[in-house]
């Protein structure tokens, strides 16, 4: 995560997909996304959080780092976009469909389409977790998940710019060998 905004009493950080808002700026709508952290202490309750975001904030679009179904519910007809995460653990059992399935039928089904999800994103930063385990599934888990009955959630997966040999010019961006052919390569 990078820099941390200490707002009066939560914490929201500013993650990399603030760069959503610079691309809608040639568009008269500005998009702002954060992060919704929650490994802290004395949080105010997901409530209070969607009110402060709807009445204090142009904040349009907010990641979470899991699929909370209290911080779900609470943004429900909010107008919100939520970005909700499947958490690294979930990957394996994620990449056949019937896991897909039933996570979906947990995580998303009872929320949506009252909540705003629209993405799921998979694992945080696997490929510097290391485990070859998780990074073998993660293709097949999105590919799973975009099958798994919510063809309007996209699903993505957040790296570190770590992964890219090059990513300068952003026009020039190459994957890392071996990510590129063995990891995201379609089969
Ligand atoms: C849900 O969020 C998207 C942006 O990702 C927005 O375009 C859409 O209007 C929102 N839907 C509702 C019902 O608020």
């Amino acid at each position: 995560m990078a820099g941390t905004l200490t707002a009066p009493n939560f914490r929201l950080s500013i993650p990399a997909f603030i760069l959503l808002a610079l691309l809608s700026f040639p568009s008269r709508v500005l998009s702002i996304g954060v992060n919704y952290d929650t490994l802290a202490d004395n949080l105010p309750p997901p409530s209070q959080v969607v009110s402060f975001l709807k009445s204090k904030t142009y904040i349009d679009r907010v990641k979470i780092f899991d699929c909370n179904p209290d911080i779900l519910r609470s943004f429900a007809g909010s107008g919100i976009s939520l970005f909700v995460t499947a958490p690294n653990g979930d990957i394996p059992s994620l990449s056949r469909l019937p896991g897909a399935c039933v996570w979906v039928a947990a995580n998303i089904s009872p929320f949506y389409p009252a909540t705003n999800i629209s993405l799921i994103v998979v694992g945080n930063e696997i490929m510097a977790s290391g485990d070859r385990n998780l990074i073998a599934h993660l293709v097949p888990a999105m590919r799973s998940l975009s099958a798994a009955g919510f063809p309007q959630i996209r699903v993505s997966t957040p790296h570190s710019l770590g992964i890219l040999s090059a990513s300068q010019p952003p026009s020039s961006g190459r994957f890392r060998r071996v990510y590129d052919l063995t990891i995201f390569a379609a089969a």
